[in-house]
């Protein structure tokens, strides 16, 4: 939600910022803007809608200068307007912003009764505005923050430019992420060490509460008392390729393709090959005593949490609890002392699941977090950090994160069983065995792609879509609900198979395609009957099975989509390939924007 970007730099920086925004896009992209310091003016500009825009707006009134910030937009205060888009601006200071200003409106009356003009309808604009007037009463651009960072309640990401110091920035963060990059004679910030990946690999991650003063010279960074601090410089990983398209028509696509590579990639940290056994990463923390599971998450990543639930319920026999994370804290949830509360994101800054974490922190519970992005705020603040290993997912419909999280979780609750004697050495063998036949098998369920991008044209005139499954298979029906949603903007519900018949049934006629996920198995039987339910009403049928399903309930289907035979254990990973090729190529049928579908953003760091 929201990307920032700065350069101090020594040669021009506009073109470097715009390339900036382009590989935070997935962030938001409502509106977009720069704003560089040249010939001793602030030159800002600003566009609404896609970065398209702001390049067009940029090449026609070019910004020079060796010094600026930018910003890609998800509105949260005010439309996606070129008024309320960033950065915001007084005659001395610019301003970008990543998060959400709670206190912005007595902040603002008190600007205005100051008789200060404010132009935009957003909270951002008034921190620009209190900087402004501490600069103008002749404060350092130092003192100014000093004096207004305390004075912010919510949740921040910022980067300031000052009229009259064109050789420094300062940047700040409370609750959304913000590095600090170490180029040769210049120095960056941004939302992610991604967005600097063309620029540096040499990134300090800021604390919470650190506020930092850069120059082409390096960075000094303050700790929320305003003490100096050492922030650890390493060297990022993130490389410029690797959030490059390649030879594929869109993100997503290029996601799903890569889940036999990235989930075998995540398997190899979780598993060890010389004797069958599962391992994990090193922590000091007893399992075997743990008594209970808490899993928070939201998203696609909430549904990897509730097939997680059947793996831990079924093999480590712990009762398991899983919350969207907006609805966790405010229900007042019972944590009992040196329970296990899991959190996953594929981010691991969604700012819903972070307050999730944070408040099972204080309330005694073990930490742990599924996160993709290693050097997260999650990640940071876990007891046991169990990463993914999917690489850098841009698509904002995630896919690869989904699989890699299954394959974490699966390895986890078969390592919990072990610890508390629920699993033998042999059962772990076993597990092991079919976690390594998942990447085999996810390439099986991809050489399906042709037939099912032929199929799509069936589903994109659809109005309403229902999914169904049964036991792990319900979460994928939910999941398949979302991503078509999400990206085809065609309405869709997922259920659980049996539950059909006291509600949405009543939806069934003709024109409501009905997607059912059913491997063959003991659960099988049971969502067949409940497909016929559908059938016996005129629904259309798309059964996603193996050969064996296929071949006892494949007749009378409007289409059927043939999944390798899997061990169940997989099963999800496997049928998760299905709908999200579904939804792709529905989407494309439809023409929209895959991988920036229409109010969405990849990562939201406001609650
Ligand atoms: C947004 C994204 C989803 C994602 C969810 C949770 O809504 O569009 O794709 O599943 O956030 O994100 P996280 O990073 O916490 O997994």
């Amino acid at each position: 939600m929201c990307g920032i970007i700065g350069i101090v730099g020594d040669e021009p920086v506009a073109d470097r910022l715009i390339d900036g925004l382009k590989r935070m896009e997935y962030r938001g992209y409502d509106s977009a803007g720069i704003c560089t310091i040249s010939n001793g003016r602030l030159v800002r500009r600003r566009a609404e809608g896609k970065l398209a825009n702001l390049v067009d707006v940029v090449s026609q009134d070019p910004a020079g200068g060796n010094i600026g910030i930018a910003h890609t937009r998800w509105a949260t205060h005010g439309a996606p307007t070129t008024t309320n888009a960033h950065p915001h601006a007084t005659e001395h200071v610019a301003l970008v912003h990543n998060g959400i200003i709670e206190n912005f409106k007595p902040l603002r009356k008190e600007l205005l009764d100051d008789g200060r003009r404010l132009e935009s309808e957003t909270d951002s604009e008034v921190v620009a505005h209190l900087v402004s007037r501490e600069i103008e009463n002749g404060a350092s651009p130092q003192d100014a923050v000093k004096t207004v960072l305390p004075r912010l309640r919510g949740a921040f990401a910022l980067a300031i430019a000052f009229r009259d110091h064109p050789d420094l920035l300062i940047g700040a963060r409370l609750g959304s992420p913000l590095v600090v990059g170490y180029g040769e004679g210049e120095t960056f910030l941004g939302s992610d060490a991604l967005a600097l990946a063309p620029l540096t690999q040499e990134i300090a991650y800021l604390e919470e509460g650190d506020w930092a003063v850069i120059t082409c010279d390096g960075a000094t960074i303050y700790d929320s008392e305003h003490v100096e601090v050492d922030r650890s410089i390493s060297t990022s990983g993130a490389s410029a390729a690797s959030v490059e398209k390649g030879n594929y028509r869109h993100y997503m696509q290029k996601e799903i393709f890569e889940q036999p590579t990235v989930v075998a990639q995540t398997l190899s940290s979780y598993l060890r090959l010389s004797d069958n056994s599962i391992a994990m990463p090193q922590f000091d923390i007893d399992l075997s005593a743990v008594g209970r599971i808490t899993i928070v998450a939201c998203g696609t990543s909430f549904y990897a949490a509730m097939v997680a639930k059947y793996w831990f319920e079924q093999f480590a026999r712990v009762p398991v609890d899983v919350d969207v994370a907006s609805e966790f804290r405010y229900r007042e949830p019972v944590l009992e002392e040196g329970g296990l509360a899991l959190f996953i994101s594929q981010s691991g800054e969604t700012a819903d699941t972070l307050a999730a974490l944070r408040h099972c922190k204080v309330n005694g519970q073990i930490i742990g977090a599924v996160v993709n992005v290693p050097t997260s705020s999650m990640a940071r603040e876990a007891d046991l950090l169990l990463p993914t290993h999917a690489g850098p997912e841009i698509g904002v419909a995630s896919t690869k994160a989904f699989a890699c999280q299954l394959a974490v979780l699966a390895a986890l609750a078969a390592h919990l069983a072990v610890k508390k004697g629920r699993m033998s050495r042999e059962e772990e063998q076993e597990v092991v065995a079919h976690l390594l036949e998942a990447p085999a098998a996810l390439n099986a369920a991809l050489d399906h792609d042709d037939d099912i991008a032929a199929m799509a044209h069936l589903i994109a005139p659809a109005r309403d879509v229902l999914y169904l499954g049964r036991g792990p298979d319900f979460p994928l029906a939910l999941e398949g609900a979302l991503k078509l949603k999400e990206i085809s903007y065609i309405h869709a519900e997922g259920y659980a198979s049996g539950e059909m018949k006291h509600g949405p049934i009543a939806l069934i006629d003709e024109h409501v395609p009905v997607i059912v996920i059913a491997p063959s198995g003991p659960l099988f039987e049971k969502t067949v009957s409940n497909m016929q339910e559908v059938q016996a009403r005129g629904g259309k049928i798309v059964l996603i099975s193996d050969a064996e399903g296929l071949e006892e309930a494949g007749d009378g289907c409007m289409a059927t989509i043939e999944m390798p035979k899997v061990h169940p254990l997989i099963a999800p990973l496997v049928y998760a390939v299905p709908v999200q090729l579904l939804a792709y190529h529905t989407a494309c049928v439809k023409g929209t924007d895959v991988d920036q579908p229409r109010n969405l953003a990849k990562s939201v760091t406001v609650e």
